[in-house]
């Protein structure tokens, strides 16, 4: 089995989109009447079901509780597989360090970079106007041809998201200030036990330059998405 797809792999590839995106964007703005819309920052503080479609990156369905808790500095997904009786824990926390465990095996992995902020989609994202999707009118926004965000008009609630590596998410429900409690985000002490904790180093080179704060978030994105593939990645390592 491969390892998890690494922030390390996808970042240089990442950055002609970026600048490609930065150009598009300012171009839409000279020619533009009204402003495009906003997107809606996230709660601070969120508990999202997220049916989650991997079918077009060659995986399964699965169903995520996503526990979104930013004052904390703290991301979970709570990850079913199909038909699999074994959840799989992905915790991640802003220091960069992100555990993915399931009952037998837990794999520790670094990244460079800490948890989404609740605007991350506000900085360089793109309106591509509104879109009947799955049976809700919404504002559809792209960032970078990276992530596509589709948001209720009505109320500005997250309906789906599409990530360039072909995941789909489907949001099924959205709890504003839903908390998991603390000992839920613990990660097992086979995380810690130096035989069997597998450390995964993610770190990027880093690329730098004007738009540094947004590469940031860029990394987060790549994180946030990578998270379920990487999650089943760590399932076949024990
Ligand atoms: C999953 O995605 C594939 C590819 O887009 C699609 O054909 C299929 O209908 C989707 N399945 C479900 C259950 O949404
Ligand atoms: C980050 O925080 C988590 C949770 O407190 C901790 O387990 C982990 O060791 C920290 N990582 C680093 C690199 O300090």
């Amino acid at each position: 089995m491969s390892p998890p797809p690494s922030s390390l792999v996808v970042l240089p590839l990442l950055l002609p989109l970026l600048l490609a995106a930065v150009s598009h964007a300012t171009a839409n703005a000279a020619g533009a009447g009204a402003p495009p819309p906003v997107p809606t920052p996230w709660p601070e503080q969120f508990h999202a079901v997220v049916f989650t479609n991997l079918t077009e990156s060659g995986g399964r369905l699965q169903l995520i509780d996503l526990y979104y808790d930013w004052p904390r500095g703290r991301n979970l997904n709570l990850i079913r597989d199909q038909l699999s009786s074994d959840p799989l824990y992905d915790v991640e926390w802003t220091n960069g360090t992100s555990y993915f465990f399931d009952s037998g095996s837990c794999r520790t992995m670094r990244f460079p970079v800490g948890i989404l902020p609740p605007d991350w989609l506000a900085a360089g994202a793109v309106y591509l106007g509104r879109e009947h999707v799955d049976g809700f009118d919404c504002h559809l926004w792209t960032k970078v041809d990276f992530v596509w965000y589709y948001e209720e008009v009505a109320t500005g609630r997250p309906v789906r998201w599409n990530f360039f590596n072909g995941m789909q998410q489907h949001v099924m429900s959205f709890e504003v200030g839903g908390v998991l409690e603390d000992s839920k985000w613990q990660a097992p002490p086979r995380c810690f036990s130096g035989g069997n904790a597998d450390t995964a180093n993610a770190a990027a080179d880093g690329v730098h330059g004007e738009e540094a704060g947004s590469v940031d978030v860029m990394d987060s994105m790549i994180r946030f998405a990578v998270a379920p593939a990487a999650a089943v990645a760590a399932s076949f390592d024990q």
